[in-house]
């Protein structure tokens, strides 16, 4: 399917180069690639093309925020521990102004009280923590209904 309006950034911040080695209690033990050919699967099957991007430098990923109008229609963002505390990729998403879905692979409502607060509170359109992977494709889902790409 061919859609003008159809492409989904995926966005990931600090750590998730290595998530490979993280906590697989809490992770799941898969490597960012094994993750984003799930995703890249799943917006398929929505009509959505999904681009990837993943630093761990925060300057970095504000840039990456200030040029995603140019390079999508809509973005699911995941930035780690920067969720919990960057005002600055906040600002920065606010500006690109897309439909954008937060995902955590963990359920940060229920670890420490540091990571239940999200500067993305109020800029997204939902939340979707302790779902692991799915929680990726729950996200799509959404932004699919929000482009119209998986009417018909
Ligand atoms: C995370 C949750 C964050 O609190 C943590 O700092 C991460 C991963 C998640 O996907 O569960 O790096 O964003």
């Amino acid at each position: 399917m061919t859609n003008a309006h159809n492409r989904v950034a995926v966005l990931h911040g600090v750590n998730f180069d290595i998530l490979d080695r993280r906590d697989p209690e809490v992770y799941g033990g898969l490597s960012l690639r094994d993750l984003e050919t799930k995703i890249e699967r799943w917006g398929g099957e929505q009509g959505l093309k999904t681009i990837f991007f993943q630093t761990n430098s925060e300057g970095e990923f504000v840039e990456y925020l200030h040029r995603l109008p140019e390079l999508a229609d809509s973005a699911i963002v995941n930035a780690g521990a920067w969720s919990h505390y960057s005002r600055a990729i906040a600002d920065a998403l606010d500006v690109a102004a897309l439909p954008a879905v937060e995902v955590h692979l963990s359920d940060v409502e229920s670890r420490e009280d540091w990571r239940k607060l999200s500067v993305f509170d109020g800029l997204v359109l939902a939340k979707i923590c302790g779902k692991g992977p799915d929680g990726y494709r729950e996200a799509l889902e959404l932004l699919a209904g929000k482009l119209g790409t998986n009417a018909g």
